[in-house]
């Protein structure tokens, strides 16, 4: 009989069932070995991690209903096999390295694998430097919203989001940014990759069949979502300033996605005159333009292009993130969406998750409202900035046959390939010498077009940037040669 049925059963939950510990009396087996042997396996498992705590042994040993001892012994063995470490205080824990046998079968359930860790550098795009997160100011944003805040403001929300980030976020954007916002159009998300997917999901309930995607964008959120929801997806070509209009023209689409200000990822500006092309075609067509703003902050040397909302209110959708400008795991993001598409936003906000934290987003309005975002983005515009000329300037000496572009924006820079130099030979190669870099092809939605790397170089310091680049000259001379 196990300890969690029948006659010695306990229904409340307590240490043994965190540790999810079950005794069979009947069993023949000590009861002190029956505790060793679920612990040992929970570690070997993954279940309980290097430095986790285990309950007191009395607390463990009255939630199993037997004697202290029994509890002593097990944990005293577990110790000698070296699975767990005592801490100060008489406190026993999981210990910080674990048995070798332990070690070779131990992987978490869900565990990510150690994704690019194995390169010496990685320029792989999408990371923001999230070591210079500004945690003093946003702590003293926390700290305000926890004293302020009256209780009723921590109950369920609509889908909008808290009016206070919506007037922040209306003040900044149409500052900034050229967008025409007003609070009541805005709905707050988990990302523009939440925001995404709610936006497929109306255009979907209101009818549409088919939506344009820039070709190449990226693969991994629109495209996938699109297909997934029964969408047909087209490619617009991409040209040196951003999406082909002509292309779109064809494509008998009822929506687009965008990346206007700098186009991901070849780093194209979509001219004044193709921004009002695009809107006359949303007009004509009753269409939706889907606007990713998602790096418009970092503009190095050529003056900020507003946002294309901020010409068609009524037919551009505006998606803004805090993933490039503080951190990706905030998952903040925020829509500002015609004003006829607004209830049903947040209706499917509702729907996904009942709206995102309340914590969250009274913090980034104070952040807002304190002025801390524009002084953090007046901090890290000139350290990505060094960074970018790092690349640059080591890509010239280098490697002088690549073109970059769209060098003037964002947090990563597209080379182009020589005619005659394979993409995926430089990209197979440059893993073999330890540098990891993505080429445009997986990126591409028709498959053809000239080769060319894609350089993340956020999270890289200037000295990591020359050696990722002289790196790259190896594999780009090893594929050469052969
Ligand atoms: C093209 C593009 N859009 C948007 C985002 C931001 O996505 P999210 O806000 O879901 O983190 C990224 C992040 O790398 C991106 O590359």
């Amino acid at each position: 009989m196990s300890a969690g049925s029948g006659g010695g059963s306990r229904t409340n939950s307590g240490p043994a069932e965190d540790l999810l510990i079950e005794l069979d009396r009947d069993a023949g087996v000590p009861l002190h070995r029956q505790i060793e042997a679920s612990i040992r396996a929970s570690i070997r498992a993954g279940r309980l991690r290097a430095g986790a705590s285990l309950p007191p042994t009395r607390a463990l040993a009255a939630g199993l209903g037997v004697s202290r001892g029994v509890v002593v012994e097990a944990y005293q063995q577990l110790t000698a096999e070296g699975y767990l470490a005592s801490r100060s205080g008489g406190y026993t824990q999981v210990a910080a390295s674990m048995p070798a046998a332990a070690e070779a079968g131990a992987t978490a359930p869900g565990a990510r694998p150690p994704a690019r860790g194995v390169f010496k550098v990685d320029f792989g795009y999408g990371r923001t430097d999230v070591s210079q997160f500004p945690r003093a100011a946003w702590l003293r944003s926390v700290r305000t919203v926890l004293t302020t805040t009256p209780n009723d403001r921590f109950a369920y929300l609509d889908g909008r989001g808290v009016p206070e980030l919506h007037e922040a976020l209306c003040d900044y954007l149409n500052r900034v940014r050229g967008t025409s916002a007003v609070p009541g159009d805005m709905v707050i998300c988990g990302g523009y990759g939440q925001g995404i997917a709610l936006l497929i999901q109306v255009l979907v309930q209101r009818g549409a069949r088919r939506i344009a995607l820039e070709d190449p964008s990226s693969n991994d959120d629109a495209r996938v979502l699109a297909a997934a929801a029964g969408l047909d997806v087209v490619g617009i070509p991409v040209g040196p300033d951003g999406v082909r209009v002509d292309a779109l023209h064809r494509a008998d689409a009822d929506a687009v996605v965008l990346t206007p200000s700098h186009q991901w990822p070849t780093g194209g500006v979509l001219s004044a005159a193709a921004r009002a092309e695009v809107i006359r075609w949303a007009e004509r067509r009753g269409a939706i333009v889907i606007e990713d703003d998602y790096d418009a902050e970092y503009r190095y040397d050529r003056s900020p292009v507003g946002a294309m909302q901020g010409l068609a209110p009524d037919h551009v959708v505006y998606c803004g993130t805090a993933s490039k400008t503080l951190a990706p795991g905030l998952r903040l993001g925020w829509l500002v969406a015609p004003p006829h598409l607004v209830a049903d936003v947040a209706a499917a906000k509702v729907l996904a998750d009942r709206g995102s934290p309340v914590i969250d987003q009274l913090t980034f309005a104070d952040f807002l409202a304190r002025g801390e975002f524009d002084r953090h983005l007046r901090r890290m515009r000139p350290v990505y900035r060094r960074r970018r000329d790092a690349l640059l300037d080591a890509l010239r000496t280098h490697l002088p046959d690549l073109r970059p572009a769209g060098i003037a924006a964002g947090q990563h820079v597209v080379a182009w390939l020589p005619p005659g130099l394979d993409e995926t030979a430089v990209v197979t190669a440059a893993a073999r010498h330890g540098l990891g870099i993505h080429g445009v092809g997986p990126y591409r939605i028709a498959g053809t077009g000239p080769g060319g790397l894609i350089f993340g170089y956020a999270i890289l310091g200037e000295a990591a940037i020359a050696e990722g680049i002289a790196l790259l000259a190896r594999a780009v001379r090893e594929v050469r040669g052969s």
